[in-house]
Parts: C-alpha cells; structure tokens; sequence
C-alpha cells in the first residue's frame, strides 16, 4: 500500500461526551467503549474531548501538554493531557474555561436553550483535532486517523482538507443526521477557514453553516452505526436533507454496528440489581421483575406482560405510538414502567398515561443510570418503537439481559433484532402493527419453555466490540490510503 504503514494505527478519537462523565444519550456510551476495543485489537488510541466540568474533574493526572493563547473567543485555551479513569486511555482535554467551563450540558443551557456560541465551541474541538494530527500541537504524539464523532466533532475533517502536508486520514461517523450542527451563514468567518470551504459543494447548507457537512464533505471516509442506517440515509425520507450528499459519497459510506460495554452491561455482575443472573440461572432474573415491580409501585402481578421503555421521550422514539396503543395494551393485561425525558409534550401525556392506570402504568420522568438497569433486567419485554434509529443500544441491552426487544424495523433496531428467535418486529409506524406485536409476545408468553429459549437465544447473542473494532481497523487502513492517494479537497 503506497507509503501507508500497515502497522498498528495512532487513532484519536473526538467527540463532545462520554459515559460516565458526560451523557446525553448512545453517543456517549459508543465514546466510552469503542477506544478501549480498539486498544484491545492493538491501535495506539487516544481521545480528545472538551474540557466540561466533569472531565476536567475526572480526568487524572492532567497536566499541560501546549499553552495555545487566545482563539475562538476564549481568553485562555490550554491543551491537557491526562487518562481516562477506568480504561488509563491517555485523553488529551481542552481547557478553555470561557466555552467549556459552565453549569448545564454539553450542548444546552438548564433552560434547554443552545450555548449561543456552540459554533465556536465546537468549531474549537474540530481544530484542536487538526493540530494533533499535524502534529504541532504535540510533538511526541500524532494520530495516522481522526475519528470524528458527530457533528460536534465534524469541523476536524474540514480543518484537515484545508492542511494537506497532514499524513493523517480523518473518519466520520453518524451517530444522528438529525442533529446538523446548523448556524447562521455569516458565521463561517469564526472558523478559520478559506472561503472556498463556504460553498454548496462544502459546508454552505441551504444559506447556512452545517458542521455536519464538514464531516460528510470532507473525511476520508464517513461511517454510520449500523448497515441499515446507511443504506436508509441515502434516501429522501431518512436523509434529513443530506442524502444527496450521502449518495455522492457512495462507497465511502459504510455501516458498521456498535457493540455494547459488556463490563457496564452485564446481568451477572450488575450492581444495580436486586439479584444477578444469567443465561444458566435464570431465577435472578424473576426476583428482578419482582423488584422493579415493587420498587415502582407496580401491582405485584406475574401474569402481566411487564414493557419497560428506557428513552429521550423525544418523536424519533416513536414513543407516541405507545401512547396511543396504551388503553389496548392495559386492557390486554400489559403493564408499563418508563423512564424517560425530553419534550414537555410526551413527559405530560405519559404522566396522565400513569395517572389513569394506576398500577398498571409507572413512569418516571429523569434521567437515572441506575434504575435504568433496573428497568431493563426486570422487564418482560423492552420496547423501542423509533421512527428512526441510527443503531439504538438499549434493544442491544434487552437481548444481552433476556429482557425481549419489541422493536420497529429500521435502522440498527431491525439489524440486531430478529423477529421471533430474539425479540418481536413489527413495520408500520402504527398504534395498531405496535399492538399486533405485543399481542405476538403475549401469546408467546403462553407456552414458558418457547419464551425461555428465546430469551436463551437473546442472551447468547454476540454483541461485544471486538468484532466492530476489527472492523474500524480495516477502515482505518482505506481511509490511510485515500489520504494518501486523494485526499479530500474544497473546491469551492
Ligand atoms: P439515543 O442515543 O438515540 O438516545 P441509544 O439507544 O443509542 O439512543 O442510547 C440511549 C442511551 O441513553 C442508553 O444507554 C440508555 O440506557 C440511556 N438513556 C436514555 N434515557 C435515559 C434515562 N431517562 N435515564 C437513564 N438512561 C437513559
Ligand atoms: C445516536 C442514535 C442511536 C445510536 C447512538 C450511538 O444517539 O440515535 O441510535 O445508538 O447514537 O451510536
């Protein structure tokens, strides 16, 4: 392969959360898992993230790698570098107290408003990123690939392009193409980049500034979490108004599943519950029903079909189909546990949905790590009905916890779900296809020893890193290569 190493990849990863630090949603989780897995398959990984409160306060033994001044509109920006407690990965943190040190999340303000200055806030971590990889920003270390997640971290692909003497390769991936990055156009003047970049072949998306486009223009290659996802942003109904651009990248484009942290996702040693188990012991399991059931103020029945759902109460969940399916489901002997937040819309029709149906109906509206593994082992089935899911990880912890997904097909929901050996799948985005399916579950539940061994089945499937992680080496290696050979241009 010309003039690329074959050897073992210096990989950087780049993104705005990750578990247990920050966390917004699956982004998180996939930031947390996927470096170590790579590590474990032999790359020299690194992250870098932004120094948010409770980064800067975890990450250990930080100390100043470059004093990089004013820019951006901060005062002061430093570059620390230090590990990530749990896995030792070296994690490189941007302290840029003026951006990142404030109270709230990643992305919003407590009120729920957008920082005003994410533009600059992310456009920061995105050119950061291009420093590493060009080496000036340490001088003992520098990545072969950018990984680049989500629009957050896009800005680095273009940062990259703009610098060509850089040997590194950038990737891309999608974890949500409904979250663009989107700014005024006039903002494009804060990020530092020649005009050229600010065009419709660039970053310029219908008279605005998309970060997003940056990651899809400009990396190397672009992946997304699962094979279905990528196939579905190609098209005019999950696109969100980038599928042409997708299509434009045609074999550029690919879908590798995400796994799930089976340290942090294992019935067998899980703290958060009442009893542990596994595929051999299954009585654990029951005793977490029981528990939850409890716990929740749930009647103590064992003839119910307990659904828990675990979710941004948001429309991409197609949660509202759930709650319109609810009186038939009630009347069918269902009962439902959620745990949820997000639009003030569906967070008070659920509440009513509970005030209606007491104990048969239990919601919870927060966000809560621990009762979401309580939420997940004590349910019968758990139940993710998405309009769109890029890959989805909690049907990915039912199968794992024999708790059986009741998911619609699409995206990585239908990729790690098979209807009837591991879980339920149902089609149309309908109240009515929803209740057909649960009314497959409970007709399974029927006959004890076919849902033990679907549950069985569920259990045993294979949903570790190690196989995406070999996978993300092998694109790593393509990527290397475009750099090498055609490295992504604005051409204005
Ligand atoms: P998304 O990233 O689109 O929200 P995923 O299924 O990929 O969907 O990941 C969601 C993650 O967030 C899972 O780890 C899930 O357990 C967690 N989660 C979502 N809502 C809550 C909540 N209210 N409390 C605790 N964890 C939650
Ligand atoms: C996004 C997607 C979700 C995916 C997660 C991690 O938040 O909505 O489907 O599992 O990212 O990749």
């Amino acid at each position: 392969m010309n003039g690329v190493n074959r050897g073992s990849p210096r990989v950087l990863h780049v993104a705005a959360e990750i578990y247990p630090l920050v966390k917004t949603g699956g982004l998180a989780d996939v930031v947390a898992a996927l470096p170590p897995a790579l590590a474990e398959a032999g790359a020299d990984v690194r992250l870098l993230l932004p120094g948010l409160p409770p980064i800067l306060d975890a990450v250990q033994s930080a100390r100043p790698v470059i004093d990089i001044g004013a820019c951006f509109g901060a005062l002061r920006v430093r570059l620390l570098l230090g590990r990530m407690p749990g896995t030792h990965l070296p994690v490189y943190v941007i302290d840029a107290p003026h951006l990142y040190r404030r109270d709230g999340g990643p992305y919003q303000a407590r009120d729920g408003g957008e920082w005003p200055d994410n533009q600059r806030r992310f456009a920061l971590l995105g050119w950061v990123a291009a420093h590493l990889a060009a080496a000036d920003a340490d001088v003992t270390w520098a990545p072969d690939v950018v990984h680049a997640h989500d629009w957050h971290a896009a800005l680095a692909c273009a940062y990259i392009a703009d610098h060509l003497p850089t040997p590194a390769a950038s990737v891309f991936t999608v974890h949500n193409l409904a979250f663009q990055g989107l700014f005024p156009h006039h903002d494009w003047t804060l990020l530092g980049l020649p005009s050229r970049f600010m065009a419709p072949s660039g970053l310029e998306f219908h008279g605005q500034l998309s970060f997003m486009k940056a990651g899809l223009k400009f990396a190397d290659r672009v992946t997304t979490v699962s094979p279905s996802y990528a196939r579905e942003i190609a098209t005019h109904e999950f696109g969100c108004g980038l599928d042409g651009v997708i299509r434009g990248r045609a074999g550029e484009v690919a879908g590798i599943l995400n796994g799930i942290d089976e340290a942090v996702w294992n019935p067998a040693n899980d703290a958060a519950l009442a009893a542990r188990y596994d595929a051999e012991r299954l009585d654990g399991k029951q005793a977490c029903r029981q528990a939850l059931q409890a716990s929740l103020g749930l009647d103590l029945d064992d003839q119910s079909l307990l659904l828990t759902v675990v979710s941004r109460l948001t429309s991409q969940k197609g949660l509202d189909l759930v709650l319109a399916a609810l009186p038939a489901l009630v009347k069918d002997g269902v009962q439902l546990a959620l745990q949820g937040t997000g639009e003030p819309a569906l967070e008070a029709a659920f509440r009513m949905a509970e005030q209606m149906n007491p104990g048969r109906v239990r919601v919870h509206i927060g966000y809560d790590e621990t009762r979401a593994h309580q939420l997940v082992a004590g349910a019968d089935v758990i139940a993710v009905p998405s309009r769109f899911e890029p890959c989805g990880l909690t049907q990915m912890y039912g199968l794992r916890y024999g708790s059986l997904p009741l998911v619609r097909r699409v995206g990585g929901l239908g990729d790690t779900v098979r209807d009837g050996a591991t879980g339920f799948v149902f089609d149309a985005a309908t109240p009515d296809a929803l209740v057909a399916c649960v009314r497959r579950a409970l007709a399974l539940r029927t006959d004890p020893a076919a849902w033990q061994a679907t549950m069985r089945r569920a259990m045993a499937q294979d949903l570790s890193w190690a196989g995406p992680a070999h996978e993300y080496l092998a694109l790593y290696q393509q990527a290397r290569q475009s750099r090498a050979e055609s490295p992504r241009v604005a051409t204005g």
